[in-house]
């Protein structure tokens, strides 16, 4: 069966059954022969003697628990320095939770750092697939980092072949800038919006995250290397803002309800070192992940905390409303104080924000009026500010922001702020376009000759799928835009379509 009629078939029944949950159960059950392991491995959130080992149990992905009965099996796990397993350096056993979707997070330490390492899970009827974790190099080590940074796969607008050329890359590590599933889902095969169902309940964000996590290329990104995940809008609902939903109509209680069922499947798929939640509604996922003392990444949400968009959202000519207003937020009091204080107190030779949307401005209306997406840092233009001013002052000419959401590449010089034209570039922001989302995508976006000249910070633009790699030394950053041609078929080639280079302490990014 082709994962697209198999999808079609699944997302019909899923339509059909929306009420009776009986029915879902009696008319999809996939054979799986009973191997445990269909969902793959993965790791994440590596330290220098450590990393986090994932998996989830389901032999039967789209029945609920995965086709687990109720029980707690109890599973092992080994880390090898070779992938025969022939010298095993870490092994351990770690009992399965219904209640946590039989998935399991082994947070291994003990290791040594900056290596490579082989691991795997078993149980009496099978061993799951080998991944490769590393370790980050020791603190205060010195060593170059290859990485890439991906975002948006809407399992219905695209193959993820841009996986297969990455699981083939030479890299470190990945970072994932959210939108891994989305919670709506299509009833013919192809998203049409109007066609499109939502995901609300556990159980059925559970079985998005099986659908996707079932894609063999996603599989291979997950085995190579450790990825270090955070999370954006659709991992819950379109462009929601704290618990304010996309509609606009929904209860505080109900948002409540939907990020408690969205946050706990999240984290049951994600190889995360986070403290899993006393209650699911609220879950802390800003960390930070260094790489010895070469760069530092601050991995932020800016979703849960944030104020709700001005101006009734969308795409607006400003000012206008309280779009302005200094109180409003995109990443909550507490997340902001914990990044601006702590740019300046990390002396990581690069400072990383890994993050969701755009900061830098796109005012998207040619001609006099100035329009900005309420939903970017442009819709909340004091809390930019803020971010700025502490960059300028305290990690200026060492800070690269890099950034997902919008399904397009761009290549942004941040300035010192964007209230007064003129001011200093002080960062460099490497936006990223999606890995499937959009379907084929444009070389640009529709009219972009005539924004171009009205955006003089942006220095490149681009909207085909793809991935940015990255090549982070003390002397300076190099980020290759990796596109390919389309996605609405397979075996696409890649190729690299622009490579930028930022220095470090010197402002302004330039071509390669
Ligand atoms: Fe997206």
């Amino acid at each position: 069966m082709r994962r697209r009629d198999f999808l079609s078939d699944v997302a019909r029944y899923a339509a059909l059954c929306a009420g009776t949950p009986a029915l879902w159960r009696l008319t999809t059950q996939p054979s799986c022969g009973g191997a445990p392991f269909t969902l793959g491995v993965a790791s994440g959130d590596p330290t220098p003697t450590g990393c986090v080992i994932w998996t989830r149990l389901a032999p039967d992905p789209f029945a609920p628990l995965g086709g687990m009965d109720g029980g707690r099996p109890v599973i092992s796990w080994e880390v090898a320095d070779d992938e025969g397993f022939t010298k095993v350096v870490q092994r351990g056993r770690y009992t399965c939770a219904p209640e946590l979707g039989y998935s399991v997070h082994v947070d291994v330490d003990g290791l040594a750092p900056d290596r490579w390492y082989f691991y795997r899970f078993t149980l009496p009827d099978g061993a799951s697939p080998v991944g490769r974790l590393r370790t980050t190099p020791a603190e205060g080590a010195v060593r170059p980092l290859d990485f890439a940074f991906v975002s948006c796969q809407h399992y219905e607008q695209g193959l993820f072949t841009a996986y297969e050329h990455l699981a083939a890359e030479s890299l470190d590590l990945v970072a994932h800038l959210g939108d891994y599933i989305y919670e709506t889902a299509a009833i013919d095969g192809r998203v049409r919006r109007h066609h499109a169902f939502e995901i609300v309940s556990l159980d059925d964000y559970r079985m998005r995250y099986a659908q996707y996590k079932l894609d063999p290329a996603l599989q291979r990104a997950h085995e190579r290397c450790p990825w270090i995940v955070t999370w954006d809008d659709h991992e819950v609902d379109n462009n929601y803002a704290g618990t304010a939903g996309e509609n606009g109509w929904e209860s505080d209680e109900q948002m409540r309800l939907r990020r408690a069922a969205a946050y706990q499947a999240w984290w049951e798929h994600m190889p995360v070192r986070v403290p899993r939640a006393r209650s699911w509604a609220d879950l802390s996922i800003t960390r930070t992940a260094n790489w010895g003392a070469l760069a530092r990444f601050w991995v932020c949400d800016t979703r849960q905390y944030r104020s709700d968009q001005a101006c009734g959202d969308g795409n607006r000519v400003v000012p206008c409303g309280e779009w302005q207003d200094p109180s409003r937020t995109l990443l909550g009091a507490e997340q902001e104080r914990w990044l601006l204080n702590g740019l300046g107190a990390s002396r990581a030779t690069w400072q990383v924000l890994a993050q969701q949307v755009m900061v830098g401005p796109l005012d998207s209306r040619p001609g006099g009026d100035v329009q900005h997406s309420m939903d970017q840092w442009s819709g909340y233009p004091a809390a930019r500010e803020r971010l700025l001013s502490a960059i300028a002052q305290r990690a200026s000419g060492r800070t690269v922001v890099i950034t997902g959401d919008i399904h397009a590449n761009f290549v942004n010089e941040l300035h010192a702020g964007f209230d007064r034209p003129g001011r200093p570039v002080v960062a460099a922001e490497f936006v990223g376009t999606s890995l499937s989302s959009s379907g084929d995508g444009w070389a640009t976006y529709q009219g972009w000759e005539r924004m171009q000249p009205e955006n003089p910070h942006i220095k490149w633009h681009n909207a085909q799928r793809g991935y940015v790699r990255c090549r982070v030394t003390p002397d300076e950053w190099r980020a290759d835009y990796r596109i390919v041609p389309y996605v609405t078929r397979p075996g696409a080639p890649v190729e690299t379509a622009t490579s930028w280079r930022v220095q470090h302490g010197r402002p302004g990014i330039e071509r390669v």
